[in-house]
């Protein structure tokens, strides 16, 4: 079983490799994007070092000047299958925006520095992955610092997003209120059409609701030439995340750990993070909900769900011992009721729902930093189910985005959700087998 599944998913990392960069799936997703790309390095790293270390170079090909990566590098200017294309951001109205590659307006989490930790873990003595290492550290650590530069203008420690898209987490009912704050006026919008539901099934997607207040944040980016500071006193979407935060912090340290074993300088990156991880638990711990919150700093108050974005603090060693117990806890209790781990949203909700995209179903790059955020803290019994729950459900549905979180419904289906042949869905079913 494990020597079938892992050649299924090599060939789907295959299929989807262009030449120097992987698209997530065909016609949905047909450029690169960032998070997206990082899982996959890992997945290829199994097979072939040389496209896993070309992936993100191909990703930080697109780098800004003021270092932003974006959350989507347009390597093709001729695929019109998706929307919103490099025309629609018109990221050029930015000076550091590259003119080619062209790129998105906005980011999405910083995986790239426990991609690079883990591919080292693998390879420790390979010249060419150390020359690597030396040409891309400074860049990760140039897009760090401009986190905590321009997204924590008030140096907390904690950085903020504008746009639900950078979270990843796109219609999360996290982002609710906040979409509803954002009144978008359709006459001042401008005319577009969406690509997504006419190649997905609509009901898995975000609704037309969700994509006009897309837009309009969009368009608010653009009108600041993607320049932080009008953003962020303008923007009526402003979040301090969980996922995105954890993520920085799990990245920092990894960083820390490459530059001291290579003997680079790693400062100012051990001052962010000393900062950072106290900060993170002092302001976005929720006691009554035994969970990490996102916190809304345009309605200046913490968003009380529980949702799978401040479960991914256990991959960054964030929570304290009596933190982790609880949120193993909450994991094995939902193991308990019949669901796999780990819906993406509250199944006790009203506003969970387990096929919409990012407010319930299972996402396998999610499962993945959970498992390892589990063994990190030793609940080993937990983290076998996540990772079991996660091959479970693509050997019986296949490679797709996403899956279904309650398991009884599981029988009556004959696919996942979302886009098929999935290249993070392949990356991480090949590394949680290899475990
Ligand atoms: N995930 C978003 C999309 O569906 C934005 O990157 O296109």
């Amino acid at each position: 079983m494990v020597k079938e599944l892992s050649k299924a998913a090599y060939q789907i990392l295959q299929k989807n490799w262009k030449n120097g960069f992987t698209i997530p799936t065909s016609k949905l997703y047909p450029f690169q994007w960032n998070w997206d790309s990082g899982f996959t390095s890992i997945g290829f790293s199994h097979f072939n070092l040389d496209y896993a270390i070309q992936e993100l170079q191909s990703l930080f090909s697109g780098q800004w000047e003021n270092g932003m990566v974006p959350h989507i590098i347009f390597h093709s200017e001729k695929e019109t299958t998706y929307f919103p294309n490099y025309d629609f951001w018109n990221a050029n109205v930015n000076a550091g925006a590259p003119n080619k590659p062209k790129t998105s307006g906005i980011t999405q989490p910083a995986v790239h520095g426990f991609v690079l930790e883990n591919l080292l873990n693998k390879f420790p003595d390979n010249e060419k992955l150390l020359a690597f290492t030396k040409d891309i550290f400074p860049k990760i650590v140039k897009s760090h610092r401009w986190f905590y530069q321009y997204r924590d203008p008030k140096r907390e420690g904690l950085t903020f997003i504008y746009h639900p898209w950078e979270s990843g987490r796109d219609n999360s009912p996290l982002w609710d209120e906040s979409m509803d704050r954002t009144i978008v006026n359709k006459d001042e919008l401008p005319n577009y059409t969406r690509r997504d539901t006419s190649i997905m099934a609509a009901d898995e997607r975000p609704t037309s609701y969700q994509y006009d207040r897309y837009v309009y944040l969009l368009e608010l980016g653009k009108k600041y030439k993607y320049d932080e500071q009008g953003i962020f006193e303008e923007s009526p979407f402003l979040i301090q995340d969980t996922l995105m935060n954890a993520v920085l912090i799990k990245s920092n340290q990894s960083l820390i750990n490459i530059g001291k074993r290579l003997g680079l300088d790693v400062k100012e990156i051990e001052e962010w993070q000393q900062q950072a991880k106290p900060r993170y638990i002092e302001k976005l711990w929720n006691t009554d909900l035994e969970t990490f919150t996102v916190f809304d700093l345009r309605g200046e108050h913490a968003v009380l769900h529980k949702e799978i974005g401040g479960l991914s603090a256990l991959y960054a060693e964030i929570p304290n011992m009596d933190q982790a117990q609880k949120m193993n806890q909450y994991l094995w209790d939902l193991h308990q009721r019949g669901f796999f781990i780990c819906p993406s949203f509250d199944v006790d909700s009203i506003l969970f729902d387990s096929k919409r995209y990012w407010r319930g179903p299972i996402w396998p790059q999610m499962n993945w930093m959970i498992y390892h955020g589990l063994e990190a803290y030793g609940y080993y019994d937990t983290s076998k189910i996540v990772q079991s729950d996660l091959i479970k459900l693509v050997s019986q549905l296949g490679f797709y985005e996403y899956f279904e979180s309650q398991k009884e419904l599981v029988p009556h289906l004959k696919t996942g959700y979302g886009g098929s042949d999935f290249s993070w869905t392949a990356a991480c079913t090949i590394d949680l087998l290899m475990e």
